[in-house]
């Protein structure tokens, strides 16, 4: 309520935030949450919470009018359509050189992704976070965070079955072909489900084509693990549709502001908490343009000159190749992908089998390639536009394509196959447009301490994908989620005993 106190407010209810929320109230410190997006507890008329890929409806998007999805065309033309605008779960944020997608709604990221649960390989780890004891992360954190989120692999004997994974399985035999290293990559979407999906024991989700836009059955998004054992302290309050927008000094506590929104993002009421401490758990785009507004506009004025810098793309770039007839990739298609092709250590690029779950044969293999792309953006403040900005530049994914060619430029030869150009517009090969893992812009020991305390404000925390500088090798949120452990738990011990 307005004017209230709470000993500890987090922004946002993705990874890092329900990670903070679960250990401090299992210390017992009373945790209130603000949320921008919706609960996404109770079914629409149809009876479900979220729509699939294939009728995306107003629940899809984030404010929009029309859909935007990230692969966006077929057989050369536009498959968006007109929408109800609305508080929808997935947001595609637009900046100048970039569309970064991200998930809105109690439960962040996870209510969207993939589910796909990767722990980076160890050799990789000095080059994501140099300032982590890597021994730590792998003897304790990584493992508790992976217990925590569910985390499985497919029972390769089904996975060797079932026509609903035929596509993967072309994706193996091709990688495999070309000399490259094929691997399952682990995920949180109940298997065990997806096998009674098949059997039609159980209603289908990801074998209905739901992901971008949520799975109403299968995948263990954070409000079935971490929010829901955070929930289940009764220590934990969640308020969604609150979008913070200051969080300002009082004295020794923090005047926390947000605004109230109904479901067509009008603003209903502005209220104001105090909390002796607050975590920013927004997201590494949400939380670096609080962040970067908050110093500009002098509310936050002692936050260091690295806030807003340090963001990358994770390396993201999209591509379809066009197989031969004999190898038909299934008009069945799990929405879930399952498998991958490393060539991080020769080419830099880690390649997801990825899905393409339109309902019909398309021959076309599908893959988000994760790649080690140098390049660095940095938010910051138009403050006559009243908006945060990011410099990023769409020529910057040109290493990515170089590094992802080295993929499949090579499987290709091999296979005398070639490039889809009708993916991502008319005569368009890669999906360079886009990323689905922002990550950085208050990074660790820069912006903030080795733990994740912001410089300059005591009681000021970051906690999630802002913290990591650009780049993880692999799909982010493991790493996000065994950090936000390592941080907690050192925050625990020293501020708050
Ligand atoms: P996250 O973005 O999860 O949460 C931030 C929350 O804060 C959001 O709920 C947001 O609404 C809220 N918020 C923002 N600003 C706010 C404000 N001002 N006030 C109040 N609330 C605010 N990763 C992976 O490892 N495997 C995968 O398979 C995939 N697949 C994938 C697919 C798609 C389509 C997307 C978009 C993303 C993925 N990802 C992924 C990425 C993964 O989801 C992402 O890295 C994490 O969700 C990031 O976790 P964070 O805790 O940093 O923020």
């Amino acid at each position: 309520a307005h004017g209230a106190h709470v000993p500890v407010l987090v922004i946002g209810t993705g990874y890092g935030g329900a990670v903070a929320a679960l250990r401090l109230a299992q210390a017992g410190v009373p945790v209130h949450l603000l949320e921008m997006g919706m609960a996404w507890d109770t079914p629409g008329p149809d009876g479900r919470i979220f729509c699939n890929t294939r009728s995306p409806d107003h629940r899809a998007y984030w404010l929009r009018t029309r859909t935007k999805a990230p692969l966006n065309y077929f057989l050369g033309s536009s498959i968006d359509r007109d929408v109800t605008r609305h508080t929808g779960v997935l947001d595609a944020e637009e900046f100048g050189g970039i569309i970064v997608y991200q998930g809105r709604g109690v439960g962040g990221g996870s209510l969207v992704n993939g589910g796909m649960a990767v722990t980076p390989r160890r050799e990789n780890f000095a080059g994501i976070l140099p300032s982590v004891n890597a021994d730590e992360m792998y003897g304790v954190y990584y493992p508790r965070a992976n217990a925590e989120l569910g985390v499985s692999a497919v029972d390769p004997a089904w996975f060797d079955a079932t026509p609903y994974y035929q596509y993967a399985r072309v994706g193996r035999k091709h990688a495999q072909r070309s000399g490259f290293r094929f691997t399952f990559v682990p995920d949180v979407y109940d298997w065990d489900y997806m096998k009674r999906e098949e059997a039609g024991t159980v209603p289908k989700s990801a074998l209905a084509a739901e992901i971008l836009y949520g799975n109403n059955h299968g995948k263990r998004s954070l409000q079935q693990t971490y929010l829901a054992r955070a929930r289940a302290t009764g220590r934990v309050a969640i308020s969604p549709l609150h979008r913070v927008t200051a969080v300002v000094p009082d004295g020794a506590r923090y005047a926390v502001t947000a605004e109230q929104l109904d479901t067509a993002g009008n603003v209903t009421a502005t209220k104001t908490v105090t909390a002796d401490r607050v975590f920013f758990a927004a997201g590494s785009v949400g939380t670096s343009k609080l962040l970067v507004k908050l110093r500009a506009t002098g509310a936050l004025p002692r936050l260091n000159d690295e806030v807003g810098r340090g963001w990358g793309d994770n390396g993201n770039v999209m591509c379809g190749r066009a197989n031969h007839m004999w190898d038909a990739t299934g008009a069945r298609q799990s929405a879930i992908p399952c498998a991958g092709i490393d060539n991080w250590a020769a080419g830099g690029a880690f390649a997801e089998v990825a899905p393409l779950p339109v309902g019909i044969e398309t021959y076309a293999s599908f893959y988000l390639s994760i790649t080690r792309n140098p390049h660095r953006a940095r938010f910051s403040w138009n403050a006559a536009a009243g908006r945060v900005e990011l410099d990023w530049q769409t020529a910057w994914k040109q290493p990515s394509i170089d590094m992802a060619k080295t993929i499949f430029d090579k499987i290709n030869a091999t296979e005398g196959t070639i490039y889809r150009t009708d993916l991502f517009g008319v005569y368009k090969i890669w999906g360079d447009h886009l990323t689905y893992h922002p990550l950085g812009g208050a990074v660790l020991n820069r912006a903030t301490d080795g733990h994740g305390r912001l410089h300059g404000h005591p009681g000021l925390y970051v906690i999630d994908g802002a913290l990591i500088p650009g780049n993880t090798t692999v799909n982010p949120f493991v790493t996000i989620t065994a950090l936000a452990e390592r941080n907690i738990e050192k925050i625990i011990a020293t501020d708050l005993r």
